[in-house]
């Protein structure tokens, strides 16, 4: 039997989310703006970045304090060598769950079948737009719409549950809500929502551009009624609406306008080998020191249990009171 972790708020360690690179192929302004991540900007060099040997044998041990559920991001992790070995060895560790990936899914066409031999069963693909135009203003201009909905389908095609992450900011792509509803509705893929975050410290946020969960639900009821869902479990990120008379659903995921921190039993592994116990996290704790020491899984496992025992987050909550000054760690270094 697995142990079980709770922190200073009574969350269980549940989820762990593995960044395998801080490499993107993508430029999107609210996470990676080309002025700051342009040719000049050094990313982790290799022998700083965790192998999948590292990888896996940190699932275990997280797995043994707990964890059912994996998450692979990046940056973007197929930009990141032999994807599949690593989703191979995560998946023969006894007692996980569940195991999914976030892509801006432009490398699915030549890695879904692969992926999903190694076990994969469902990817999480971000777009933000079905306008070609928009959509190449919010990635830097590095890729049309086409190139994502040829990866949605290749994950299909290959047998992988998808789901589709769209961040929506005011002015920019909110009058993509609507069109992005009824497209993903009649292909009967989840869209979720996100409301757009203050993650990182150069995406200029500002809580003017956020459109609210509340806000997103009118626009499409206007046209298309919804129903809540019932949360599939304790502590889920999106909350589900589902098209009245049918089985498809959307998710909202309010972490702005409706903070869920009271139930958040996420920890986040930088590529680098950081444990960040809170997506806005200003200081990591240094797992990669560990893993090239001496130390033994039960010394490690005691480290995590030390940090997560300890934990009390709760950025989202705080927001607009007083942490948002303080450096955080940036998205593409945490995967969202
Ligand atoms: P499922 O396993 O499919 O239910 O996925 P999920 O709901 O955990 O969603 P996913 O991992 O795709 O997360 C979607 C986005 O929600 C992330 O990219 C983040 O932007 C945001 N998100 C996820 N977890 C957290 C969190 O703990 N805190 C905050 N503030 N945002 C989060
Ligand atoms: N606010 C909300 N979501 C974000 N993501 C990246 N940056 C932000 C932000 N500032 C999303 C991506 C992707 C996931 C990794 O996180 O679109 O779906
Ligand atoms: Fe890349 Fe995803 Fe960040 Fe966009 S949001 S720059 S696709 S890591
Ligand atoms: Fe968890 Fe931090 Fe997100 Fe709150 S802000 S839900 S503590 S990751």
């Amino acid at each position: 039997m697995a142990n079980q972790l709770t922190d200073l708020r009574h969350r269980t360690l549940r989820d762990l989310r593995i960044s395998v690179t801080d490499r993107c192929n993508f430029r999107c302004r609210y996470c990676m703006p080309s002025e700051i991540f342009g040719p000049d900007y050094e990313f982790l060099p290799k022998d700083s970045i965790l192998t999948y040997e590292e990888m896996t044998r940190l699932a275990r041990i997280f797995v043994s304090s707990g964890v059912k559920k994996l998450r692979i991001t990046g940056g973007e992790p197929l930009m990141r060598k032999d994807l599949p070995t690593l989703i191979r060895a995560l998946n023969q560790i006894e007692g996980v769950e569940d195991i999914a990936m976030t892509t801006n899914g432009v490398l699915l066409p030549k890695y879904a079948k692969a992926l999903r031999e190694a076990g994969l069963k469902r990817v999480t693909v971000s777009l933000d737009s079905l306008d070609d135009a928009r959509f190449r203003l919010m990635n830097g201009g590095k890729s049309g719409v086409q190139p994502v909905l040829d990866g949605i389908e290749a994950a299909e095609q290959s047998g992988m549950k998808v789901k589709i992450n769209m961040v929506v900011q005011k002015g920019i792509n909110d009058q993509d809500i609507l069109p992005m509803a009824s497209y993903f509705r009649e292909r009967k893929h989840s869209l979720r929502f996100i409301e757009f975050m203050d993650v990182g410290n150069t995406n200029g946020w500002k809580l003017d551009n956020v459109v609210t969960k509340k806000e997103i639900l009118e626009i499409i009821q206007e046209s298309m009624p919804l129903e809540p869902v019932d949360a599939l479990y304790n502590g889920e990120v999106a909350s589900r609406y589902r098209y009245k008379g049918s089985n498809e659903e959307i998710g909202i995921i309010s972490s702005v306008s409706e903070a869920f921190c009271s139930t958040c039993s996420r920890a986040r592994i930088s590529a680098e080998g950081k444990l960040y116990t809170c997506l806005f996290a200003s200081r990591g704790h240094d797992l990669r020191a560990l893993l090239r020491s001496d130390q033994t899984d039960r010394d490690i496992a005691k480290f995590i249990e030390d940090v997560w025992t300890a934990r009390s987050d709760s950025y989202s909550e705080d927001r607009m009171t007083n942490t948002h000054s303080l450096p955080k760690i940036e998205m593409s270094q945490i995967g969202g």
